[in-house]
């Protein structure tokens, strides 16, 4: 072993010493440790495989980058992924790639998107960051997902495509969403951000649609920290995504592409109209890009997540379970989710419904919870027409959206992430139970 090798030996054995010390889970307190809606699970191998990044100080997008996108798109199912600096950036290469002059039928500035008005906000923001016009419609109660049956009042001679979420990793029909927009030849962008391993009909989500996107903020099934992805089975489509993350160029090259020749093999023998010499591909720009790359060393965070990604997936599961379980009894006053028979969610969190006519509200319920150190969070937008950002952009409606705004009155959720272990989970029922007794028993 020669010494640069015995010294990183040396480092991350100190790393893992140091996690032990410095990162190791403190005994829960009921009442008094906060129980989180969500977080950063990890061990010393997210710090390992970081300052190893960090020792061989790539730093942009490099190999570990490179190795990250291959993997995600193996799991999910699709020819690539690319991987980015969050999910919202995700959001604005996919839609950002349909309106691209290389794309055959490219979106126009006025063409109609339909879309969820319940939701996050930066599935819609790209939509409008384009010049398109949203066209929103509700959701389902139960799923919070786009109901089928409002595509066809939301429809219009204007209408190109469909942008939907999987809301907290409940799938949406793909069934007939899919066979409505292959009807009407609309494109289609899955927002899986918070779905990363759910299937639908035994399929991943993410491998429906024209695009799809995937969010890696603490909150997520796995994390970067900051970070995302775009993903396609459609070369075309994969090579414009590329180019509108990396600045608008062409250049294709990896970080290992012989600088001489570049991955195209031949560099240096590219045309502008106008110039006599040929010129370099690194410098062709052929899109309005921007940068929106994941570095390497959030990469090897990522890489070292997806190792974990199974267990994740199958503690929210559990999670999941036990709290809707637990929760059932008291479905006089909650509307609990519901989802498919067809679905398989890979839960991002669970939501509840202050149902109508209930002896209590939403507020009342989530300030008893956070005062006991129950963390909550508001189902995002809610009815994103009544967000100020986005009271004044062009946009239809269809109908009044009754549903998305009992979500914005009334719904909330809590956590199933694998942070929560049994004793907290105990408490999080026994705290909601005390709540609810009095009115139970009134
Ligand atoms: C459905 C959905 N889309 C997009 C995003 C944005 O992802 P990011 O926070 O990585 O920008 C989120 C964030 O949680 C989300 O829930």
């Amino acid at each position: 072993m020669n010494q640069v090798e015995q010294l990183r030996q040396e480092i991350t054995a100190k790393i893992a010493a140091y996690y032990r010390q410095a990162h190791a889970p403190r005994p829960f307190v009921p009442g008094e440790t906060r129980v989180h809606y969500a977080g950063r699970v990890y061990d010393e191998q997210e710090l390992i495989a970081a300052v190893e990044a960090v020792l061989d100080f790539w730093l942009t997008a490099g190999p570990r980058a490179e190795s990250f996108e291959q993997r995600l798109a193996e799991y999910i199912g699709v020819r690539r992924a690319l991987a980015v600096n969050s999910g919202s950036s995700a959001n604005l290469v996919a839609v950002t790639t349909l309106c691209s002059h290389r794309w055959e039928r490219p979106l126009e500035p006025g063409d109609e998107v339909i879309t969820p008005a319940m939701g996050f906000p930066t599935t819609v923001a790209p939509i409008v960051q384009n010049n398109l016009v949203p066209v929103f419609v509700d959701c389902q109660l139960g799923t919070y997902n786009l109901d089928p049956a409002q595509l066809e009042p939301a429809l219009s001679n204007r209408t190109r495509a469909i942008c939907l979420a999987h809301t907290l990793g409940n799938p949406v029909e793909m069934g007939p969403i899919m066979d409505f927009a292959r009807a009407h030849g609309l494109y289609v962008i899955e927002d899986a951000c918070d779905a990363l391993g759910t299937t639908y009909d035994g399929r991943m989500v993410g491998t429906f649609g024209d695009l799809a996107t995937l969010s890696f903020y603490p909150a997520h099934h796995i994390t970067t920290g900051e970070g995302g992805a775009v993903l396609t089975s459609d070369p075309h489509l994969a090579r414009i995504a590329r180019s509108v993350r990396d600045w608008g160029r062409d250049c294709w090259c990896s970080h290992d592409s012989p600088s001489s020749k570049g991955a195209c093999g031949h560099r240096f023998e590219w045309q502008i109209p106008g110039l006599d010499e040929p010129y370099d591909h690194r410098y062709l720009f052929v899109e309005i890009g921007y940068n929106l790359k994941m570095t390497d060393v959030q990469a090897a965070i990522g890489l070292a997540q997806l190792d974990k990604l199974p267990d994740f997936i199958a503690a929210r599961k559990r999670n999941f379970t036990r709290l809707y379980e637990g929760l059932k009894p008291y479905e006089e006053f909650l509307i609990l989710p519901t989802w498919s028979g067809r679905a398989d969610p890979s839960w991002f969190a669970l939501p509840i419904t202050i149902r109508p006519g209930a002896p209590f509200t939403r507020h009342n319920l989530v300030t008893w919870l956070e005062k006991r150190n129950i963390e909550t969070r508001l189902l995002f937008a809610g009815n994103i027409v009544r967000q100020p950002g986005y009271r004044h952009i062009e946009h239809r409606t269809v109908g009044d959206l009754p549903n998305s705004d009992l979500v914005l009155r009334s719904t909330f959720f809590v956590g199933v992430y694998p942070g929560l272990d049994n004793a907290r989970i105990v408490y999080m029922l026994e705290t909601f139970a005390d709540f609810i007794r009095p009115f139970v028993d009134s």
